[in-house]
């Protein structure tokens, strides 16, 4: 019998933590649905304490997911607890993710507590949670960088008292993968109970070594879960990237000799919605999951690749979800064509009137831009305005005016609150003076840090995809927008931003 790789995915929780990557619940949800559809054996929902828009994501995503256990993380404190288990009450299967640092930096530093107070708190919260779930899991915040003689004190512990999941996170992404998997093995050979429980890897990226980290801690230290997101995405540098980390252990089973209970044909759909969420782009050259992953453009590897497939690739694009370009829809396609084809691309929409508000949406495309590729599909469905009424702000339409030598000019017609407004402002250019339109009525006073602009698919013809990153009184969101015209897209993004700086609320941070 083979082992089982559990795949334990943390984009929701960790990788939302990267400044801009914050997601409402609806987005959240969408998400989890396709690592359910994934078959992601965990999911971490969120961190139920922080806020009371996490607590209701978690609690959102624990009664809707039925495949995956779904996880709160969760501070080593009674009050944390308490409402990761409230959160959890609806789930078929839920987790308890508690944690506390025990590298000597951060207790003495961020803690202010002694190593004894620290192993006390790690118990109690551990039993603490025992008694409201089934399932806990620890982790020594800053593992990696702990005293060994004390983390062995500390484990041994904490499995005692039920933990039945050890997660030894390289919190700040120090680690470097031979010494990393020596440090797993160790710790498993010197806890006597560590059979008791499975060894978890939980690495960081700041050396750009997470997902080499992480399978040493596999197949050195012999763990047997990773934590791991879509893109790579997380704090910094980024977390230990799902798609990766999978594809490995999938291609190299005759090195890890390891199974992953993983549907990696939604791969693609999967980065591509958590990238459209966020606006992260994807870099073209990343691995699996960037636009140039199976491209070959010099001759001698074109030629081989037509010959025998297997002289330069040694994965199917189509097996992580690559289809080519492929021209799927028109203008005469109907509602059910659509909806088909929305099902084939892994996309459920909650409602009819979600299914109708993006057919729509569809057909007004189609009118515009005669090809429609799975990618304009995608972007389609994770523009907000299709499944959420309820935001603050709408594009409706717009106008500009730009000619060599005069100053660009723009009248933007939006929905504040569903009242509609129009604005107009001169601009450097057609997209600044799109948005100083917007602003002139919203008055946010956010700064604008990022602006960035991507070809859906490829063409000028294709669409363009737009993310607008703002600051705010020390909060940042992402925002973003597409449509065939770039100034449009740039408009959509600059009011997605706005509308995730309204809801964002205040949340308390899991580390730092
Ligand atoms: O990186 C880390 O240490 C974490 C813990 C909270 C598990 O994310
Ligand atoms: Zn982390």
């Amino acid at each position: 019998m083979t082992d089982k790789l559990i795949i334990f995915d943390t984009t929701l929780r960790d990788g939302e933590q990267s400044p801009g990557a914050s997601m409402t619940r609806d987005e959240k949800l969408r998400i989890a649905r396709q690592l359910e559809r994934l078959r992601v054996d965990v999911i971490e929902a969120g961190f139920a304490a922080s806020s009371n828009g996490d607590f209701e994501a978690v609690k959102t995503i624990a009664e809707a997911i039925k495949d995956s256990t779904i996880c709160s993380l969760s501070r080593a404190n009674d009050r944390d607890i308490s409402r990761a288990a409230e959160a959890l009450k609806g789930a078929n299967s839920g987790r308890i993710h508690t944690f506390i640092a025990t590298s000597p930096l951060h207790m003495e530093k961020k803690l202010r507590m002694t190593p004894d107070q620290v192993f006390e708190q790690a118990k109690q919260s551990v039993r603490f949670a025992r008694n409201l779930v089934g399932d806990v899991e620890f982790s020594p915040e800053d593992g990696y960088r702990s005293d060994m003689d004390f983390l062995c004190r500390i484990l041994e512990a904490v499995i005692a008292e039920g933990a039945s999941t050890i997660n030894v996170p390289d919190t700040v992404g120090y680690a470097v993968p031979e010494l990393y998997g020596e440090f797993i093995r160790t710790l498993r050979e010197r806890i006597p109970n560590s059979d008791k429980a499975i060894w978890s890897v939980h690495c960081h990226n700041d050396l750009g070594m997470a997902v080499a980290n992480s399978l040493a801690g596999v197949k050195i230290g012999g763990a047997r879960q990773v934590e791991c997101t879509i893109n790579g995405l997380g704090e910094r540098a980024g977390n230990c990237s799902l798609e990766e980390v999978v594809m490995a252990v999938k291609t190299r089973r005759d090195y890890f000799g390891l199974d992953v209970g993983i549907d990696t044909s939604h791969i693609v759909a999967a980065s591509r919605m958590v990238s459209q969420t966020t606006g992260f782009v994807v870099q073209p050259n990343k691995a699996v999951v960037g636009a140039n992953a199976f491209a070959h453009a010099s001759g001698i590897h074109q030629d081989g690749v037509l010959k025998a497939r297997d002289t330069y690739e040694i994965m199917r694009a189509e097996d992580v979800g690559w289809t080519t370009n492929k021209i799927v829809l028109g203008k005469l396609s109907g509602r059910n064509a659509f909806k088909q084809r929305l099902q084939d691309l892994g996309v459920s929409l909650d409602s009819e009137t979600e299914i109708n508000s993006a057919f729509a949406k569809f057909k007004e495309l189609a009118d515009r831009k005669s090809e429609i590729f799975d990618e304009d599909i995608l972007a389609l469905v994770s523009d907000e305005s299709v499944t959420s009424e309820k935001e603050q702000f709408g594009f409706v339409s717009m106008s500009q005016h730009s000619e060599t030598g005069e100053r660009p000019h723009a009248a933007v017609v939006f929905t504040v609150g569903g009242k509609e407004v129009r604005t107009e402002s001169d601009g450097n250019g057609p997209v600044d003076a799109s948005l100083k339109a917007i602003e002139a009525h919203v008055q946010s006073g956010a700064e604008m840090v990022l602006y960035s602009v991507n070809a859906i698919s490829g063409s000028t013809e294709s669409q363009g995809e737009v993310t607008v990153r703002l600051q705010n009184s020390g909060r940042v969101v992402n925002g973003v927008g597409s449509d065939p015209d770039i100034v449009v897209a740039s408009a959509k993004a600059y009011l997605s931003a706005l509308n995730k700086l309204q809801s964002t609320t205040d949340r308390v941070a899991a580390q730092g």
